[in-house]
């Protein structure tokens, strides 16, 4: 056996991907050799198209994509039934996670596990999961279940759903970017989960959920309800500097900053904070966008000036506010990174299955 334990897998390689790239010095994520800022401008469908093929779509390809994402929207009434049994104190995460696999079941590709097969599922996921996350919410509010709109961008389509009325124009396009965004991130830990599900050649469904049940932690995309959760404590810029403190304190972590592999601010925070500010202007509204520049202020005081520590906003700090300005209940917030990330997955896993070797690391016995 070679090498030391690297305790959370810190800086181990542990294989070669075509698919994202990060400089966690400089602040750079790139899909497909394409910065994320400016893909952030795109449609979801170019955006996942870009992540699962490798490629941009020609205009023809990107209409018969498109066309096949909205076709698939619906779910059955099986799935909406099974919905309206679930614990409506759960996150919609867990309702995810149960109708994933369910959907599995009645997949028409199931029990073949081709190339063309997972890509079809992976479709069925990526044009799904807005319905499933949509009408689990409305349902756990005592409201009926929308049908989708066959026409709208998938990002109109989403807040359509979760509404039951057209969302404006830059509410469309910041949950488009948002769904973008929260798209792929390389190695981290829900797709290296859902890649060691891949690499036993289980199927597709399940390694999707290896990917949802590992999203669903504090620690990863579980974060964005935390940082939700947070603004409603403070709930007002004057209590976000005593906050930090507090938190310092006790020796809390502060959600939403700090990050394994970005020592310095996190590129999506960046767009995040840009669309958080766009959308309080809209509303008209900034509560929600000063505290969380207070917050950022008093972390960047005490954690880098006076401690000399790169904790920075990441990901999911100023998405939080975003979905705030957006109507997303903090119990949804998790499902709706997982509505974004799915393309990603299904990207790595169709990458693993090309060209698979078993992921089975060694422990150090002790
Ligand atoms: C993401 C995260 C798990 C990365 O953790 P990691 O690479 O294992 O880093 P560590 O937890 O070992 O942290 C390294 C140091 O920074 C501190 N730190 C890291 N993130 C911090 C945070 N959010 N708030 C306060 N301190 C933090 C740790 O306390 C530790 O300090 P120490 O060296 O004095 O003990 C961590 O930053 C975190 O828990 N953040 C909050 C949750 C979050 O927002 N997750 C979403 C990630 S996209």
């Amino acid at each position: 056996m070679k090498g030391e334990v690297e305790t959370g897998l810190e800086n181990v390689v542990a294989l070669e991907s075509s698919i994202t790239f990060i400089d966690g010095e400089k602040g750079i994520l790139q899909y497909r050799g394409y910065d994320v800022e400016k893909l952030a401008n795109l449609t979801y469908d170019e955006v996942s198209y870009l992540l699962i093929h490798g490629k941009n779509p020609e205009d023809e390809e990107l209409e018969a994509y498109s066309r096949t994402l909205k076709d698939e929207r619906r779910i059955g009434s099986t799935l909406i039934e099974v919905l309206g049994f679930c614990n409506f104190n759960i996150e919609a995460m867990d309702a995810l996670k149960t109708i994933t696999s369910l959907m599995s079941h009645c997949d028409p590709d199931l029990n073949t596990n081709n190339p063309q097969a997972n890509t079809r599922k992976g479709m069925r996921m990526i044009a799904k999961f807005p319905t499933i996350v949509t009408s689990f919410s409305r349902l756990k509010r005592g409201m009926n279940v929308i049908e989708p709109d066959y026409e709208m961008s998938h990002g109109a389509n989403f807040l359509y759903m979760l509404r039951g009325s057209r969302p404006t124009n830059l509410e469309a396009r910041i949950i488009e970017s948002d769904f973008i965004l929260s798209a792929d991130h390389e190695l981290n830990p829900s797709t290296f989960a859902a890649r060691t599900v891949t690499s036993t050649l289980s199927d597709l469904h399940s390694a999707v959920i290896g990917g949802l049940c590992t999203l669903k932690g504090p620690l990863h995309g579980g974060a964005r309800m935390a940082v939700m959760n947070m603004l409603d404590e403070i709930d007002s810029p004057k209590g976000a500097q005593n906050f930090v403190l507090h938190k310092i304190e006790k020796h809390e972590k502060l959600m939403g900053f700090g990050h394994r592999v970005y020592k310095t601010y996190d590129p999506r925070a960046r767009v995040y904070k840009q669309l958080a500010r766009e959308i309080a202007m809209e509303k008209n509204d900034m509560k929600w966008f000063e505290i969380a520049e207070k917050i950022e202020g008093a972390a960047y005081e005490e954690y880098v000036q006076n401690r000399g520590k790169p904790i920075y906003p990441n990901v999911d700090f100023y998405s939080g506010v975003v979905y705030k300005y957006l109507d997303i209940p903090p119990k949804l917030a998790t499902a709706v990174f997982a509505t974004g990330r799915i393309s990603g997955w299904i990207a790595h896993c169709l990458e693993q299955y090309s060209d698979n070797r078993l992921i089975r690391p060694r422990a150090k016995f002790v």
